[in-house]
């Protein structure tokens, strides 16, 4: 797009990084509404987070009330999102045709105040928010809004997308319990979760999981034999586990292999549920064993009411910081506020399941087996 130099608006412009979540166009949308009321501020979105802006030409785009009309339903992010490279790892192809990451934040910085651009909002996990801080301390007038459908990040008590996933896996295990019940089989269903198995945990509750295994507690496949061989004594032939994408046995790593997509630092997890189910057979289990690996799904489609109104929520709260000059700060849900952090505080501190968590505790006092030794 064409930018008049000769500005009549202070710009903000708006990028969404890392993994997609239900609710990005919600957050987009409540930011662009509540900017709109103040009149003197233009809101400008770079496509496919911070690449959008480096681009020549540069691929940015005027979100207006008209185009964030009615997107707070949709999933996904109308200004796309990527989870490769970014401004301080930009992979650059060598004559040799191997890749490279070079650092080209200064040029971003430029560029921006090439650009008339009065604040950043960047939108994103904890990759994208240790972005938001370098750019910071560079100078850059940024504020963070957080997102992640695992809720690991430690310093909002929710991130919207979270509640969307966790639905999302609970419809698939309702269908796999009543297919489990009518071959006599037990159905693995493998969740995300990376480091932390909240989707896991909250899934195996509400559709009644037998098992649960999260990337906190390293499982033992005595423990869950212990527990199917109770199940079944009691005169059910069936069941249904849960296993997070980061889990791991007591004595083992997490199943995955390193990827091979240029900038993309992530190790890929793969396998957890496949991996499970090799080893319930090989420890004599005699039932059928399925696998179901949810993946993507459970980032995609329309948010919940729930996360529609924290994505609101973020959004508004986004302006007001920007409003109020509060860069270097990032949005974040105490409950019940909405309040801002340093994003300081906020960059690599992670969120984990406690074993003396309640829903931990609600997990084994419906009898949910953890996989752990301490099993009762
Ligand atoms: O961080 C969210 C998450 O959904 C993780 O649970 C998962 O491991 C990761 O994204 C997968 O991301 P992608 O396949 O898009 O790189």
């Amino acid at each position: 797009m064409q930018l008049n130099f000769e500005k009549m608006k202070k710009r903000v412009l708006v990028a969404t990084g890392g993994g997609d979540c239900p609710g990005l166009n919600a957050v987009l949308r409540a930011f662009v509404k509540r900017a709109h009321q103040e009149r003197e501020w233009e809101v400008l979105g770079s496509i496919q987070s911070f690449n959008g802006l480096m681009e020549e030409p540069t691929n940015i785009r005027v979100l207006d009330p008209k185009v964030v009309s009615g997107i707070h339903v949709r999933g996904g992010t109308i200004i796309g999102t990527t989870n490769k490279g970014g401004p301080f790892a930009w992979p650059v192809k060598k004559a040799d045709g191997t890749w490279e990451a070079v650092d080209r934040s200064d040029e971003m910085i430029r560029k921006c105040q090439l650009l008339g651009i009065d604040a950043v909002v960047n939108i994103g996990g904890d990759g994208s928010q240790r972005i938001s801080q370098k750019l910071f301390e560079k100078g850059l007038p940024v504020i963070g809004v957080p997102k992640t459908i695992d809720n690991d990040l430690a310093a909002t008590d929710y991130t919207f997308g979270f509640q969307t996933a966790v639905q999302t896996a609970t419809d698939a295990l309702d269908k796999l319990v009543t297919t489990a019940e009518s071959h006599n089989r037990i159905l693995i269903m493998e969740v995300m979760g990376r480091d932390a198995g909240w989707i896991a945990l909250s899934c195996a509750i509400a559709g009644g999981a037998e098992v649960c295994l999260i990337p906190e507690i390293p499982y033992s496949i005595d423990s869950i034999i212990r527990c199917m061989d109770d199940r079944f004594q009691r005169g059910k032939r069936f069941a249904v586990i849960v296993v997070s994408e980061g889990a791991k046995p007591l004595d083992g790593a997490v199943s995955g292999y390193a990827g091979t997509e240029v900038g993309y630092e992530n190790f890929r997890l793969a396998g957890a549920a496949a991996r499970l189910s090799s080893e319930l057979k090989a420890a004599g289990i005699d039932l059928d064993i399925r696998e179901t690996v949810l993946g993507h799904v459970q980032r995609g489609g329309s948010p919940v009411a729930y996360d529609r109104i924290l994505a609101s929520q973020f959004g508004v709260k986004a302006f007001e910081m920007v409003k109020n000059g509060e860069f270097g700060y990032m949005v974040a849900y105490r409950q019940p506020d909405i309040i801002s952090v340093p994003l300081t505080e906020a960059v690599g501190h992670m969120k984990f399941v406690q074993n003396t968590d309640n829903l931990v505790q609600t997990a084994r006092g419906i009898n949910i087996c953890m996989g752990d030794f301490f099993e009762v």
